[in-house]
């Protein structure tokens, strides 16, 4: 059983990884339905949310039914990153992540996100200053290194878990490899394979098939997996997993009404939560996977993709069940 400080969070645990616009609330909710184990919200950055900027602490939102649940939070400066510890604490998280993995220059080029992974010791002396600063488990989420020739994960890992990290999960790829390539899970191994790591390792990045996440558990031998983008619109992802390690077998894929079910049921919360305007916006992205594979199907993505207003595109939903509702899914 895996625990993430006095979380049990389950025999080899399913995380819903943070993903910026994608992991907010509904979305949380849906995956945490769907057999999810842990969930993250997405990255929040710290000197937004001590100026109090609307957008970040909106991200703050959490809800019961998604617990336990994670909120990741980001920057390089001690004093932000430590009131911002209190502001996330308000929000009643059961898990307080911090973000040193996210590649994109505007982050990096402040020392934030992957960019800390060129200054180990402020990244082992920021976590040792919010472990103590806070009563709740504080994780990492990281890559493998900055780049292929400084990768140094066994120990940076092994010093985290001295300073109190809780977990960590790390994204095999490096800074410089951005997201291209395949992740490598080798030198994740190699840290759950140090004798002196007892802190759960989580793997990261590629898990997009059940048979994936089994080779992660089996061979190469860690304690869950953080899954990203195999579960965008489709957040089924998890319970097939959950299946196939239960059966062997693959589970039969959601039909049709399942998805727009699903559909229907994300643009609602998403509506209830941001409004009209923007839960129609952000949730545009999940569509072309709810409904993957549809042969001529591209009238309708279009219409759930541009219309501004919410009845446009629940009117799309039912069209798609009238005209597609026998469509057998691969
Ligand atoms: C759209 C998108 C947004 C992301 N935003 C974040 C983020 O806010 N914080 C973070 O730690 N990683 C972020 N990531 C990285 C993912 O958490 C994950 O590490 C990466 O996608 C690899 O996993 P996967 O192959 O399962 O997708 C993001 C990835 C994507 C695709």
């Amino acid at each position: 059983m895996a625990k993430i400080g006095d979380i049990e969070v389950g025999e080899f645990p399913l995380l819903l990884a943070p993903m910026e616009d994608v992991s907010d609330p509904p979305f949380r909710a849906l995956c945490k339905e769907q057999g999810a184990d842990v969930v993250y919200t997405e990255f929040i950055s710290s000197e937004g949310l001590i100026r109090d900027a609307a957008k970040s602490v909106m991200k703050l939102d959490i809800y019961e039914k998604e617990r336990p649940v994670g909120i990741q939070i980001f920057g390089a400066v001690l004093d932000s990153m430590l009131q911002s510890v209190e502001i996330v604490e308000a929000s009643g998280p059961d898990i307080i992540d911090i973000n040193f993995g996210c590649p994109v220059k505007k982050v990096v080029s402040k020392g934030a996100g992957a960019g800390i992974l060129k200054d180990i010791d402020l990244m082992v002396s920021l976590t040792e200053a919010m472990v103590k600063h806070t009563k709740l488990p504080i994780t990492v989420k990281t890559r493998l290194g900055w780049d292929h020739d400084s990768i140094k994960i066994v120990e940076v890992a092994e010093r985290l878990q001295d300073v109190g990290c809780k977990a960590i999960s790390i994204h095999g790829r490096t800074r410089a490899q951005m997201y291209k390539g395949e992740a490598d899970w080798k030198p994740i191994a190699e840290v759950k394979n140090n004798q002196r790591m007892h802190i759960p390792v989580f793997g990261n990045g590629d898990v997009d098939s059940p048979e994936k996440a089994m080779l992660m558990r089996d061979e190469y031998g860690l304690d869950g997996a953080m899954i990203g983008r195999a579960s965008i619109g489709y957040p089924w992802f998890f319970k097939e997993v959950k299946h196939f390690f239960e059966t062997g077998k693959h589970a039969a894929p959601p039909t049709m009404i399942e998805r727009v079910e699903a559909a229907r049921r994300h643009l609602q919360m998403a509506i209830d939560w941001k409004g009209e305007t923007l839960g129609v916006f952000e949730t545009r992205r999940h569509y072309t996977n709810y409904f993957k594979g549809i042969p001529h199907f591209k009238e309708y993505r279009m219409k759930m993709v541009t219309s501004d207003d919410s009845a446009s595109v629940f009117e799309a939903f039912d069209e798609v069940l009238e005209k597609f509702g026998d469509f057998q899914f691969a």
